[in-house]
Parts: C-alpha cells; structure tokens; sequence
C-alpha cells in the first residue's frame, strides 16, 4: 500500500527502529527491493535521485514504482532523494511521489533554510512529506561543498523550527559511494545523542551503505545511554535511548550487489543472451541484501 515517509517513520521513530530507503534505477532493483519487504513484512521507502530521473524519466520510475506500492501489502513510499533543484520537487509531487528531499545542504544556513521553505510550502499542499539536510557527507556532497561539515544540535533545532520539515537528515560521519569504512567506526555518536536529544521528528542517515553491521545497529538504537548524572531525571534516560535513527538510506551496496550478479552470468556463462536470464538472478540478490537491511535495522514483521 502507498503511504507517506512521514506516517512510516514516525512511527518507526516510536518504535525504535529503522525503515530503510533504497534507490533503484530500474525494474528489477524495485521489484527486487519490493520483494524482500513483502518476505521480511516490512515497510519500505524507494527512493531515485534527480540522476536516475534523469536517465529513466520520471512518468517510468513513477509509474513502476506506484505499481509495486499498489499491488504490496506492506507499506511503501516513494520518495525524491536529494533533490536539489525545486523543478523536481515539483515534478516528483506532479508524479505522484509521496515524499521528497530538498537538498540544500550544501548551501549557506540561510539559503537552506530559504529553498527548504518554498519545498514545504509546494509539498503541504499535496500531503507530500518533506526531508532535508544540515551538514554535509563525503562522496558526492564533499564534490559540491569541497568539506564536510557535522550538523551542529543547536542550528539542527532553528532549522527544523524555521523550516517545518518532517524529517531531517544529519551529517555524523558517514559518507557517499562504496569502499568506505574500511578501519574503525568514526561515526560521531556524541554528536547523534545530542541532536537526538533536543530534535523531535525522525532522522536520517545518508550515506549506511558499508558500514558495519554493529555500528548500524547502534546508531538504530541510538547509541549510548545518557548517564545518571546531577539534573538528569530518569524519565528522560529513559526517553534518551528510545530513538535513534529512524531512515536509513542505502544505495551503493545495491549496486554492487547487482553489478556483481550481472557479471557473474555474463563471465560464467558467456552463451547467454537472454536478459532475462542476465537480470533475473541479480533481482533475486537485491532482495536478499535487502531482506538483510531490514533485520538488521529492526524493521521485519513492523509493516
Ligand atoms: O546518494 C545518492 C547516490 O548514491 C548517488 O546517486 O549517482 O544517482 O546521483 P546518483
Ligand atoms: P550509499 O552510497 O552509502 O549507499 O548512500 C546512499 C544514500 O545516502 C542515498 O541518498
Ligand atoms: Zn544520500
């Protein structure tokens, strides 16, 4: 069923886990990702950049991925990840997208904060829920800022109060692309705490895919627990470790999963012409890395 990244990470946010938002450029990678959702019972967030609209056109990836909401049982949104032009916000809503991003990240605080009004303001009209960004990853956002940026707590709560987003997306040191995290885990969770601690809708985390397994799990569970400490009530200990973070977006691991598949067929068995036969199997491997996301963040049998 179709639904909104609002209603499914609110309620995510609640129950202390995580849904994962996962791009596809093509049929079989949704169908793939819809796939393990049904299997794992879990709700689901597609997702495609202003790249992939670029090269399927919009009305394609609309129409494929509004199919496979209609027909799943499970919940699933479509969302528009980093758009950073208003023209495809527009197009995503037009579209029927149930969510978009606005990417003004890389932008001064004040012109963030400018563009990500104007998305609210065309998305409240159509019930179309609306992340953004404070702070920047590595990978493709240090291309545009040059640096990267942690967000800061104290402008992460003038942001969300000037803006009216739905969820915010926040930069603690993960970053875009494949082949990163190789040594220990530099993920600021001090940092995830604090913002935790003074934000009130769902967050996000960009840039998950390669990150080991227990370091997800704790930015999921929302790392550590506040300490007992002089005017820190024990509600509020309680409440510290009930969200973390609540979207989780994964891309490049598909990729790679997919890649790996399609040349697998083509070096082992190189008679084979049918395309089918070529994209079939790496389908299948996208639903099991998925099916993989979901229980480790949490999200099976929560649809
Ligand atoms: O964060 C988004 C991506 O992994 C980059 O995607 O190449 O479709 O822009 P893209
Ligand atoms: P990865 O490149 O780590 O998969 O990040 C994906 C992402 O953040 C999409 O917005
Ligand atoms: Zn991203």
């Amino acid at each position: 069923m179709l639904t909104t990244n609002k209603i499914i990470l609110n309620k995510a946010r609640k129950g202390r886990y995580a849904v994962g938002a996962f791009n596809f450029v093509n049929m079989e990678v949704l169908q793939g990702i819809i796939n393990a959702a049904e299997l794992e019972k879990s709700p689901v967030i597609v997702q495609t950049t202003e790249g992939a609209i670029d090269y399927a056109g919009i009305e394609y990836l609309s129409a494929i991925a509004l199919t496979a909401a209609k027909k799943a049982k499970v919940p699933v949104a479509l969302h528009l990840d980093h758009g950073k032009e208003l023209s495809y916000i527009r197009a995503a809503i037009k579209n029927g997208y149930t969510s978009v991003m606005i990417d003004g990240s890389h932008l001064p605080f004040e012109e963030n904060i400018a563009i990500t009004r104007k998305a609210v303001a065309l998305a409240r009209k159509k019930n179309v829920s609306v992340e953004a960004e404070l702070g920047t990853l590595g990978g493709i956002e240090d291309k545009v800022s040059g640096k990267v940026t942690l967000t800061d707590p104290a402008k992460a709560v003038e942001f969300v109060k000037r803006t009216g987003v739905d969820t915010l997306a926040v930069a603690i040191g993960t970053s875009h692309g494949a082949y990163k995290f190789k040594g220990k885990s530099k993920l600021d969770f001090r940092r995830l705490r604090q913002i935790k601690d003074v934000i009130r809708i769902p967050l996000v985390l960009h840039g998950a895919s390669g990150i080991p397994p227990d370091i997800v799990k704790k930015a999921v569970k929302y790392g550590a627990k506040l300490r007992k400490t002089k005017g820190v009530s024990d509600a509020h200990i309680r409440k510290s470790v009930k969200e973390g973070i609540s979207k989780i977006n994964i891309d490049s691991d598909l990729r790679l999963t997919f890649d790996a598949a399609v040349r697998e067929v083509i070096m082992t068995k190189p008679e084979v012409f049918d395309l089918r036969k070529i994209l079939g199997p790496a389908r299948e491997q996208i639903t099991d890395i998925v099916r993989k996301k979901m229980r480790l963040f949490r999200s099976s049998r929560k649809a």
